[in-house]
């Protein structure tokens, strides 16, 4: 490789790469699997269900609970097809995660793709990207929890939390407490061993199917034609803002790969059940849309205070449906902090095994359980979601979302021209119509999001060059392993 020196590279020891070098040395695929089976790490313990359980898990959460009720006034009953075009995004991106994760089944997702085929300096942005998908989400799930445990104190009890403990300081409250308490009893139960926590995941999952269920049958039987006109009162533009919002209900499919590490045969499991999650997931979200929206006329849709829990009560004249259902969703959202919570300590584990971050955070006890990483981790989140409300934690989720899920769309892309040797268990249809369409879609609903949303993300993205060209690059596990390409 030819490369121009720069300054800092004209100071660098003799043995040290040039920058160049540095930004878009690539980790092998053979590396990245190798890595993933050498017997040392995390245990291979689950099956097509398991995962799939995860995918699910991750993914039905504060979206379809909470953030329907933001979206509704944003784009009216035409919220329906604001779900179809997030999902139709998220789909694209789907279909590229199963076609990387059949084939590099490492633990670190889109980061590990990105590192086998753009280069070390995309990975890190994507990695750090993937601390909004995982790590701030989490935070916006326990957000979303809190409100739940609220709502289900009122139905049952007449009382309300005070505003002080339910809100951090940005909403006139102190502290968000019930959402900090989620993430840490989450971090207990990982603590506790990832084989217990997929059983009780898998548990919740059939919780929150069933009581989302529930709500479709109660809900569709009060669907009157007139709340569906007009369809569009905000046009395709109040489409495309309640779309990118609602992105943030699809984001958790990705979880599957990340527990690639753990799983029995992840080449064939893997992109099987991140499809058969997308599918489901994408079903029931619009069932309950349409069952919500044609129940309730979306004028009646006050800014996120309209629950489907309060449209139960509405329907029925009784609370009793809506006290199982908010019991339900406290069960469910807590699921979601703790599936995404795993996920994200896995992929701090794999950044960690790269020397990219301290290696505290790839040191596994001996059953296997990353033990710093998962406190570390849980307690920033904690923090974060004791402070910070939900809307702005769901945007800066989805931007990153979006970004990181674009880079899957280039990776398989790149794979294709310089890798079409590599065995593949799924291969995206289509292709490269498809993925460049996926990498299109991303873009249309990041351009959707607001000035203010970018730059949130523009200032998070800042932080993250600062830490890669402070530590990162210096540490990283290639530093001294001469560049390959793959
Ligand atoms: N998709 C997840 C949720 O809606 C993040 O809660």
């Amino acid at each position: 490789m030819v490369d121009q020196k720069t300054p800092a590279d004209a100071a660098a020891p003799v043995g040290v790469p040039a920058l160049r070098e540095r930004l878009t040395r690539r980790k092998p695929v053979e590396k990245l699997v190798a890595e993933t089976s050498d017997g040392t790490g995390l245990q291979r313990h689950m099956g097509f269900w398991q995962l799939s359980m995860i995918g699910i898990g991750a993914t039905l959460g504060t979206g379809i609970f909470v953030v329907l009720g933001e979206a509704v006034p944003v784009a009216g009953p035409a919220v329906v097809l604001a779900f179809v075009l997030a999902g139709v995004t998220a789909l694209f991106s789907a279909l590229a995660y199963a076609e990387m994760a059949g084939m590099i089944p490492a633990s670190g997702s889109a980061y590990s793709y990105s590192y086998a085929t753009i280069g070390e300096f995309m990975a890190w942005v994507c990695g750090w990207c993937l601390m909004l998908t995982y790590g701030v989400s989490v935070a916006a799930v326990g957000v979303g929890w809190g409100q739940y445990i609220d709502e289900l104190l009122h139905l049952t009890t007449g009382l309300s939390l005070p505003g002080a403990v339910l809100a951090g300081p940005l909403e006139g409250g102190v502290v968000n407490l019930p959402a900090a308490i989620v993430v840490l009893l989450s971090m207990f139960a990982l603590l506790a061993g990832v084989r217990e926590s997929s059983r009780v995941n898998a548990v919740m999952v059939a919780v929150k199917v069933a009581i989302l269920a529930m709500f479709v049958a109660i809900a569709i039987t009060a669907v009157q034609d007139g709340n569906f006109a007009p369809f569009m009162p905000m046009g395709m533009a109040g489409v495309s803002a309640a779309g990118a919002t609602l992105f943030f209900s699809y984001i958790g499919f990705d979880s599957v790969s990340t527990a690639s590490e753990e799983a029995k045969n992840p080449q064939r499991d893997l992109p099987r059940a991140i499809m058969f999650s997308m599918v489901l997931v994408t079903a029931i979200y619009c069932l309950v849309a349409f069952a919500a929206v044609g129940a309730l006329d979306w004028t009646g849709f006050v800014d996120g205070e309209t629950s489907l829990a309060g449209i139960l009560t509405l329907v029925t004249g009784t609370p009793v449906w809506a006290v199982v259902f908010a019991a339900g969703a406290v069960l469910a959202l807590a699921s979601v902090v703790l599936v995404v919570l795993y996920s994200q300590t896995r992929i701090l584990y794999a950044m960690s095994r790269d020397g990219l971050i301290p290696k505290a955070f790839s040191t596994v006890d001996a059953k296997g359980t990353p033990r710093a990483n998962t406190v570390i981790t849980s307690v920033f989140i904690a923090l974060l979601a004791a402070l910070v409300p939900l809307g702005p934690l769901a945007d800066a989720t989805s931007i990153g979302t979006l970004f990181a899920f674009a880079l899957v769309n280039v990776a398989v892309l790149v794979l294709r021209r310089t890798r079409p040797d590599l065995p593949r268990a799924f291969r995206v249809p289509g292709a490269p119509v498809t993925p460049v369409l996926g990498v299109l879609a991303c873009a249309y609903l990041m351009f959707s999001m607001s000035p203010s949303v970018w730059a949130a993300f523009g200032a998070w993205l800042v932080v993250g060059l600062a830490v890669y060209f402070g530590y990162g690059m210096r540490r990283s596990a290639l530093e001294r392993v001469p560049a390959s390409g793959v």
